[in-house]
């Protein structure tokens, strides 16, 4: 039997959580960027003990504050955050052939970047996995708008669910102080969304909350991971 959205939508966080992992044992994994809105769905994983595979993409270009809140994030929790890296080889040939920080020359190299170093280590972690557990929340951007709290994804072939659709920012920032959780402190730095360190910046006050990433381009601010058609609905 398929889960759908109607299974969940009246269940909190934890018990869909505990429904999928029940449905789908061993199948279950959220990937976190170690942004504000995935340390509030790694608390709730790990303070429950759910049997999530709890993954982090390391591009190897990210801040070094987000690598010391993996270690600040797993000595409290005593658990283990599983770093995927991406293939050497593609990054080695990336780099000799268009030169470090080549992600500044055009759009297509940015984007080439970005898969070698984040969708195709996605999608490598994500094998044999059903359930695909994000901290997407519609909000973010126009892109998002159209997300489902849980689709089939034609893209990665398996049930992606967004457990913040519909949070705000207020709430993931209320639910962090309230349950004690640590954070990014480039969050309080006016960097809303953090992803690799050359392409994210602060935002000033007023700006779109994506208009720290990639902020010399014009184009969607999406990197890959969540462009997948998201729409078809069992
Ligand atoms: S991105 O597409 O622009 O990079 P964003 O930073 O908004 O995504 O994060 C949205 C969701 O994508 C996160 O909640 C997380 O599930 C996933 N994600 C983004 N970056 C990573 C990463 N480096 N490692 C693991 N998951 C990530
Ligand atoms: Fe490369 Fe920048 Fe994409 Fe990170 S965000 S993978 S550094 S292009």
């Amino acid at each position: 039997m398929e889960t759908t959205e109607k299974d969940i939508q009246h269940l909190s966080i934890q018990q869909a959580l505990e429904l999928l992992c029940r449905r789908y044992p061993g199948q279950v994994a959220f990937s976190t960027s170690l942004g504000e809105e995935d340390q509030v769905l790694t608390d709730i994983i790990f303070r429950n003990n759910l049997p999530v595979k709890v993954f982090t993409l390391d591009t190897g270009r990210l801040f070094n504050e987000t690598y010391d809140l993996i270690q600040i994030t797993e000595a409290k929790y005593g658990k283990r955050i599983e770093v995927v890296f991406p293939e050497a080889k593609e990054v080695e040939q990336l780099v000799s052939q268009h030169g470090i920080n080549c992600f500044y020359e055009s759009v297509e190299l940015r984007k080439k970047c970005c898969a070698i170093r984040k969708v195709h280590p996605l999608k490598r972690a994500l094998e044999g996995m059903k359930i695909w557990i994000t901290g997407l929340r519609a909000a973010q951007s126009e892109n998002r708008h159209e997300l489902s709290l849980l689709a089939w994804d034609n893209g990665y072939q398996l049930l992606k669910y967004n457990p913040l659709l519909n949070w705000s920012l207020q709430d993931v920032e209320k639910y962090l102080e309230q349950n004690n959780v640590p954070f990014n402190p480039l969050h309080r730095k006016g960097f809303v969304s953090i992803g690799c360190a050359p392409c994210t910046r602060a935002i000033a006050e007023g700006e779109d909350i994506r208009a720290g990433r990639w902020w010399w381009e014009d184009s969607k601010k999406e990197c890959g991971l969540h462009e997948q058609p998201v729409n078809y609905q069992i």
